[in-house]
């Protein structure tokens, strides 16, 4: 199966490094078709000529869209803190529309342009039934943020994470991917304009159920994706997930 990847993106210093870095990083996946929405009014000729380099060429198939956030949602003075902002929420809405209307089978996967991605993650995802899910690393004051799974079950129980807040689901966007299918079934589902509950609104209203959720990266246990960002890091991820978990009372994480 193709997996579509959406990226939101926005102009500030570092968008060109970070999207050549991310280009860069699918041109050795293959069967991948890039979908990167700019929150902007029109496309911009920096990106257009960074995505020109790649496509049909290193990249199979990009696809380069704009949705700029509506006036409401965007931070007009300095009083909004950024974080209090949804971020990519409109872009990540037209790349849905885009698909919706475009595709028909396929893995979908929302990749910001500011993570670093392990290559393995795309070959992990590739046969996503439903949903999977796996861990995301410099995530919050743990430094990763994962599905807990229940060794005897097989099926994810729980979820690891800095901060629960008011989520069913507290997964960041890079820790799932969904099958097209799941798309076509909740014509619905969209991203919420809700700063930091994107991920669990949009879960949400996908309707699924926990024992739907296909564990990747060896039962949530390695970290093959990365929350990078320019700022502060709070915590040294571990790859020793599982120890962690053993001694961490998940029944009350949720
Ligand atoms: C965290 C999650 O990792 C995001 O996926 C989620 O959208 C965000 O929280 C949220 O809940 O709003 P964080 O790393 O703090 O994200 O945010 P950024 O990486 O700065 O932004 C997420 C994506 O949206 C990036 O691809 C970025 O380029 C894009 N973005 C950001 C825009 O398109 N417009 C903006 O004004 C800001
Ligand atoms: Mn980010």
């Amino acid at each position: 199966p193709v997996i579509y990847v959406i990226t939101p993106t926005y102009r500030r210093l570092v968008q060109l490094a970070e999207l050549t870095q991310l280009a860069q990083t699918l041109s050795l996946v293959p069967s991948v078709h890039w979908i990167v929405v700019e929150d902007s009014q029109e496309l911009s000729p920096d990106v257009i000529r960074l995505l020109q380099r790649f496509i049909g060429l290193s990249i199979g198939h990009i696809t380069h869209l704009h949705g700029r956030m509506p006036e409401q949602f965007r931070a007009n003075d300095s009083t909004t803190p950024y974080t209090s902002r949804p971020r990519g929420a409109s872009n990540r809405n037209r790349a849905l529309h885009w698909i919706r209307e475009n595709v028909e089978t396929g893995v979908v996967y929302f990749a910001d342009d500011d993570n670093t991605y392990d290559v393995r993650i795309f070959q992990e995802m590739r046969d996503t039934k439903t949903i999977s899910m796996w861990p995301v690393g410099l995530i919050g004051i743990h430094g990763v943020s994962s599905p807990v799974v229940d060794p005897s079950t097989g099926y994810v129980k729980a979820f690891f994470d800095g901060w629960i807040g008011d989520r069913i689901y507290p997964v960041d966007m890079a820790s799932f991917a969904i099958n097209v299918q799941l798309l076509h079934q909740n014509p619905d589902a969209v991203m919420s304009y809700r700063a930091g509950y994107q991920e669990d609104s949009f879960l949400k209203s996908l309707n699924f159920t926990l024992k739907d959720i296909e564990p990747k990266a060896n039962n949530c246990t390695e970290i093959l994706v990365w929350h990078t960002q320019n700022g502060n890091y709070k915590s040294v991820p571990s790859f020793a997930l599982k120890s962690r978990f053993e001694n961490t009372n998940v029944e009350t994480l949720r």
